[in-house]
């Protein structure tokens, strides 16, 4: 089974969702993360997002940011999207219907109908950066129980 993260520039969100993701599946998933924008290509997660995760225990410093890509589509079965915006994008890049039923909004896979998107927290401060990482990490235990779950079954 293989999953991939993604939000737009690859730097917050989708960096720490696979940080969070790996710790709670176990080594034989394939957890990666990806952005809609290339813009931070090849650069390491946010100094807050790292800094965010480490209080946490998880390193995500040695990630770097890539875009997604055609072979995305074919590499991985589920990919989740950080917010509806990056699903518009990221469905508008898949080429046939086994393609589009790959992609999901983070949040609704989740089951939380609260919140519909994980928001950006590249504008606000560490407390952002906090409040996303609760929200990932609260989505990945359902998800990553459901994973496992179609595995077993
Ligand atoms: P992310 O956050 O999508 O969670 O990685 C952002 C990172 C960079 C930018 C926007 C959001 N940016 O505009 O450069």
């Amino acid at each position: 089974m293989k999953i991939v993260m993604v939000c737009l520039g690859n730097i917050c969100r989708s960096p720490l969702a696979e940080g969070i993701m790996k710790t709670k599946l176990p080594e034989n998933y394939i957890v990666d993360s990806a952005g809609t924008i290339s813009m931070h290509e090849g650069e390491h997660p946010d100094k807050r997002a790292v800094k965010t995760a480490s209080n946490h225990g998880i390193d995500i410093s040695k990630q770097k940011s890539r875009p997604i890509n055609t072979s995305d589509f074919e590499t991985f079965d589920n990919i989740y999207c950080m917010d509806i915006g990056v699903y518009k994008e990221v469905i508008s890049k898949a080429e046939n219907e086994e393609q589009r039923r790959k992609v999901s909004v983070f949040l609704e896979a989740a089951g939380d109908h609260k919140n519909a998107e994980v928001p950006d927290p590249y504008w606000g401060d560490m407390n952002d950066f906090e409040e996303v990482f609760q929200l990932l990490d609260k989505g990945c235990t359902i998800i990553a129980d459901q994973l496992k779950n179609i595995q077993h079954s």
